[in-house]
């Protein structure tokens, strides 16, 4: 028996999100159905509602999420019913070419529901990010599923479902981050805050965070960066150089995504460092760097699909420094909301003040 529940569709291009009614299919074969208890607002949200990633409207958006499993199909093993999980959006498959190489974090084999959650019309959702989660209640490939400490917040470890995981991800798993290494973070959202946290972790000791708003330096501060640069009034790749020596940081962090900040980015860099690209550009941006200073400058230039997570091996591990008090994550949940408070959510990732907005159920 199909069921019917509250959810957060992006109907068309650029219209405001709206409430609507959702059908959730009974869960096919390896599927199971999550009650979701909380789902962060992040950024790939909005380029989504902006037609930003792809034109397949209506999205069901909310991607960020940890719930509680209600039902499993047939073939699932190591999944059952009352199970406290995290959802993510790369169930590793085992089978493609990438699983085969031993590098499962490159795999991007997306769930296609057996049967998929629609509009009470028939009208089928793309799920944001093959997750949707601004619903009470999801479908989505048990291997979507990671099981973590039942006792902790699941506001709080939601957000390993995407954007902490992808800022901390990004900095120890993409860029290599270690001790002694000098890094800056371009954009201190729920994504470039995480790569300051990803980075404490792997004993960096100089953490410049950089952003155009004040509250959020302060914000990174307590994350652990150890130097602050307000974009607005300085000139980021001299800060950073200045920061760091005159040499420029071991690795800088983009998670922001724009033109203008990947070259900050990539002329901030020390020789032979590393340029890491998490934030996400939008369609129409390209990008023009002299090819001699590519060349000349050396090191490496990586993008980050999800921090290079493996949310096996990841979410109950950063779950459990969580639980010890070693990573603050109740510190990246500044508002509980309701699901018909998204678009106003939306409105202050532009406006300020807020870091992660999380929909409680
Ligand atoms: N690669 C991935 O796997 C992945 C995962 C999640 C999110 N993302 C992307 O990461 C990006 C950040 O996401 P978020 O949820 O942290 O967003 P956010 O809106 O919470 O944070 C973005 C931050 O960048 C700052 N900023 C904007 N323009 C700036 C500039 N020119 N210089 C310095 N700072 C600037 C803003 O003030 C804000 O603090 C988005 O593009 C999002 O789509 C990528
Ligand atoms: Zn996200």
């Amino acid at each position: 028996m199909s069921q019917q529940v509250k959810g957060v569709i992006a109907r068309a291009k650029g219209a405001p999100v709206e409430v609507t009614t959702v059908v959730v299919p009974d869960p096919g074969p390896l599927e199971a159905v999550v009650r979701i208890q909380a789902c962060g607002v992040c950024h790939t949200d909005l380029h989504y509602r902006d037609g930003g990633i792809n034109d397949d409207f209506p999205f069901l958006l909310g991607h960020e999420a940890a719930g509680i499993v209600e039902t499993v199909g047939d073939r699932v093993t190591d999944l059952a019913p009352g199970d406290f999980v995290v959802l993510n959006w790369r169930a590793v498959c085992g089978t493609c070419r990438a699983c085969r190489k031993g590098k499962p974090w490159y795999c991007f084999n997306t769930h296609n529901a057996g049967q998929p959650m629609t509009l009470v019309d028939g009208t089928v959702l793309s799920p944001a990010l093959g997750i949707g989660a601004f619903v009470e209640k999801t479908l989505v490939h048990a291997g979507q599923c990671t099981k973590v400490d039942p006792a902790a917040r699941p506001a709080a470890v939601g957000l390993l479902g995407c954007g902490v995981m992808a800022g901390i991800g990004a900095a120890i798993n993409t860029g290599g981050v270690t001790r002694g290494d000098s890094i800056a973070v371009i954009g201190c959202g729920g994504v470039g805050d995480g790569a300051i946290v990803g980075a404490t972790l792997a004993g960096a000791t100089t953490i410049i965070a950089i952003d155009t708003d004040d509250q959020k330096l302060d914000w990174a501060r307590n994350f652990g960066a150890t130097h602050t640069v307000n974009a607005r009034d300085a000139d980021v790749v001299a800060a950073v150089r200045e920061l760091t020596g005159g040499n420029g940081a071991d690795v800088v962090i983009d998670a922001v995504g724009r033109p203008e900040t990947y070259k900050q980015g990539f002329y901030a860099r020390d020789l032979a460092g590393t340029l890491v690209l998490v934030g996400v550009p939008t369609p129409e941006m390209t990008i023009e760097l002299p090819l001699l200073d590519v060349f000349g400058r050396g090191g490496a230039l990586k993008s980050s699909w999800y921090g290079d997570c493996l949310p096996t091996r990841d979410f109950p591990m950063l779950t459990e420094l969580y639980r010890q008090g070693r990573i603050d994550l109740d510190a990246f949940v500044t508002e509980e909301i309701r699901l018909d408070e998204i678009e106003a959510a939306f409105d202050k990732m532009h406006t300020g003040g807020v870091l992660r907005s999380v929909v409680i159920f």
